[in-house]
């Protein structure tokens, strides 16, 4: 039975006592400027771009890290976050396996304050894909999500599917895991999961977060 472990801590300061061996890859979605309100946004925009260095520099040199991310407009300025995670990656001296969007909204619908999509971007220094193991670029759907600010299932269904197929990962981490979605979904394709949520409540969410078997 895969197992699951998660820790009701503060994510960077657990990131920074870790070294992850080639098993482990990180999946996460970090917070966004909204969540940390105490930062001002400039200070969330560096601590945004440190910690997906951080993220990547933790990593052994095959190991992925993947991000999930939905951009924001602040103040009538867009704020893309794929860029952001990908100057953090650069920083780690990390180079981009992927980058796909998933549907939030059917393409061709009008939206404003946030996009129609979300970002899913895969890392790594020495890591490269062949040809064979290359899949859609555009994700149709987020699929369910267990709370607002959650990873849509169908996204990490495909994430955990990339990391079994493609990947030497047997153990997912997960240092901003909510409640728990990408946990759960690792432990469904017989991943370890070990997750990190400053929230106490969404940690014991986590630790317990059971989903409907897939098909
Ligand atoms: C975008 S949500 C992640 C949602 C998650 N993927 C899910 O599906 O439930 C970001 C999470 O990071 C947590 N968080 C914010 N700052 C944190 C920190 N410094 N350390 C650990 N967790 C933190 C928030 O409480 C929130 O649950």
């Amino acid at each position: 039975m895969p197992t699951r472990e998660v820790h009701a801590t503060e994510g960077i300061a657990w990131l920074e006592a870790q070294r992850f061996g080639p098993e482990v890859a990180v999946v996460t979605s970090m917070p966004d400027s909204s969540e940390i309100p105490s930062l001002g946004f400039a200070g969330w925009r560096q601590w945004f771009i440190d910690t997906s260095a951080l993220i990547c520099r933790q990593l052994s040199d095959e190991g992925v890290a993947i991000f999930y991310q939905t951009d924001v407009k602040l103040d009538g300025r867009w704020v893309d976050k794929s860029f952001l995670v990908s100057l953090g990656a650069e920083q780690a001296g990390s180079s981009c396996l992927w980058h796909k969007v998933i549907c939030r909204a059917p393409a061709g619908i009008i939206t404003f304050g946030r996009p129609a999509y979300a970002h899913l971007l895969c890392f790594s220094r020495t890591k490269r894909l062949e040809k064979g193991q290359s899949f859609a670029d555009v994700l149709p759907r987020l699929g369910e999500m267990t709370w607002a600010r959650a990873m849509g299932l169908e996204a990490c269904e495909a994430i955990a599917q990339f990391l079994v197929k493609h990947t030497a990962t047997k153990t997912v981490v997960d240092p901003f895991c909510g409640v728990g979605t990408m946990l759960a979904v690792a432990n469904q394709h017989g991943l370890d999961a070990v997750g990190v949520e400053l929230s106490a409540k969404r940690a014991e969410k986590a630790r317990n977060l059971v989903l409907r078997p897939t098909v």
